[in-house]
């Protein structure tokens, strides 16, 4: 089908499994049914299904993925495979692993998983070479941690690299600036920055699912507390949106003024962060930076305040300097730490400054994975069909990929939208006519 990519192909027999490391594979029958439930909710996915199971783009070709390990992740996996793809999945969060979703993954659909949640930090990196001794010819990747680590640890491997694709923000500013320091050694798709993307899981994704987080850890009461959401990017607005739907008193801090201008017209409280930590109940970044709540802000909380982060990475609240202010630290439920300080004021960091909603909660809910897993399905054939002749840059979502997941979905939600006429084409396309 596509003769310029038959070096990439492996023979096409099954391949079996022969290593994982997963926690315990008699948590499978709870993964798989879990699974299933999210499939229920997965229509786009489910299309492709059919689609490139079809069509099999990728037969024989190796891929590995660094993903969160969950039930939307585990049906992204079974289209993959469907597709032809020769797959395996390791852990982008030591914290958000689903071990019965682990489970089920290797046991009922023959996929090698490296993934265990809470693994240490030596663990989560072998488990990410587990996957790159794999020799993908094809990268899914969120945060950038496997891309990295192959251009660092394992460089051999690129030279027979198709491409790869990205799943979030913070990987994506990653990736650009490698491909800017002409160090990215093949092409990369951003499918974080496809509308049907951000738009969608980085908004409404968060704006949910971190607050199922926050209120899973504990349980308490949004309604008339100060919610402060550091950063008003697309998850900033999702989240500050839902907060404000509880009836919490939502204040938001920013460095962009454009940003900050859009949330204080949204009717938002907009100050410094220094000025919000003193009112703040909860405060929870989503800015995808280095240590934006810091000693300073930590100095001026008020006694009990959540502190909580739903960005990538576990640097944006600068947890070494809390524990130099702690005295002591404790864990009164699962994911809550805690911290003492001098003075006797209580700071609560939730699950431990990861991801809160895939940490203490279960991630996105699958809808809106639904369509950023339709995007990597597509930009995976797409990479494959494209091979060879793509540059070493980031590239963007073909805008055609874009639109028909958005189709998609809206005909599985039984939405119909109205058409451009001859004439309205016509007028659109023209600069002759005006008053
Ligand atoms: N939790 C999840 O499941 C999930 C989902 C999608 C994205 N993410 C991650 O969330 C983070 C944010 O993603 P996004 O798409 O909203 O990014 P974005 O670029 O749209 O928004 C980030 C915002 O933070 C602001 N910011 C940066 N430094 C700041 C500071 N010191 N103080 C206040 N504001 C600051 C920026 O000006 C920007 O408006 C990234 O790390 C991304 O990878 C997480």
């Amino acid at each position: 089908m596509f003769p310029g990519i038959a070096r990439f192909r492996e023979p096409q027999t099954p391949m079996p499994i022969t290593a994982f490391d997963i926690k315990d594979p008699a948590l499978a029958p709870a993964g798989r049914e879990r699974i299933d439930w999210a499939y229920g909710e997965m229509p786009v996915l489910r299309t492709l299904e059919e689609r490139l199971g079809r069509e099999r783009p990728l037969e024989g070709i190796r891929v590995s993925a660094c993903l969160h390990i969950t039930t939307e992740t585990a049906n992204l996996a079974r289209v993959l495979k469907g597709a032809g793809g020769d797959l395996v999945l390791c852990a982008s969060n030591p914290l958000s692993t689903q071990d019965d979703v682990a489970a089920a993954l290797v046991t009922h659909f023959e996929i090698p998983v490296f993934a265990i949640r809470g693994e240490d930090s030596e663990t989560y990196y072998r488990h990410i070479h587990a996957a790159l001794d794999h020799r993908p010819v094809l990268t899914l990747d969120d945060g950038a941690d496997l891309v990295s680590e192959l251009h660092s640890h394992r460089p051999e491997l690129a030279a027979e690299m198709i491409g790869g694709s990205e799943e979030t923000t913070t990987g994506v500013v990653r990736l650009r600036a490698m491909a800017k320091a002409g160090a990215l050694r093949y092409p990369i798709v951003a499918v974080n920055d496809a509308q049907t993307k951000y738009l969608f899981d980085n908004r409404y994704g968060t704006g949910q699912s971190a607050l199922d987080g926050i209120i899973r850890a504990t349980n308490i009461l949004l309604a008339g507390k100060v919610f402060t959401v550091v950063g008003y990017g697309w998850c900033g607005r999702g989240l500050a949106l839902r907060a404000k739907g509880h009836g919490a008193r939502v204040v938001v801090t920013e460095v962009d003024p454009v940003h900050a201008l859009e949330a204080a017209m949204e009717g938002y409280e907009v100050m410094p962060l220094a000025e919000a930590a003193p009112v703040s109940d909860f405060i929870v970044t989503v800015s995808g930076d280095k240590h934006v709540v810091d000693r300073q802000h930590f100095e001026l909380m008020k006694d009990g305040c959540v502190v909580a982060n739903s960005g990538h990475f576990n640097v944006e609240i600068n947890i070494p300097a809390l524990e130099s202010l702690a005295q002591s630290r404790h864990r009164p439920r699962p994911s809550v730490d805690e911290y003492r300080l001098a003075d006797g004021r209580r700071i609560r960091l939730l699950a431990e400054g990861r991801l809160v909603n895939l940490a203490a909660a279960e991630g996105h809910p699958a809808a809106v994975m639904d369509m950023s897993f339709a995007n990597q399905a597509l930009c995976a054939a797409y990479l494959v069909q494209h091979a060879g002749t793509l540059s070493h840059q980031v590239h963007t979502v073909p805008p055609e990929l874009d639109r028909e997941v958005a189709r998609l979905k809206l005909a599985a939600m039984g939405i119909i939208i109205d058409r451009l006429s001859a004439v309205q084409r016509a007028y659109l396309g023209s600069w002759q006519e005006g008053t």
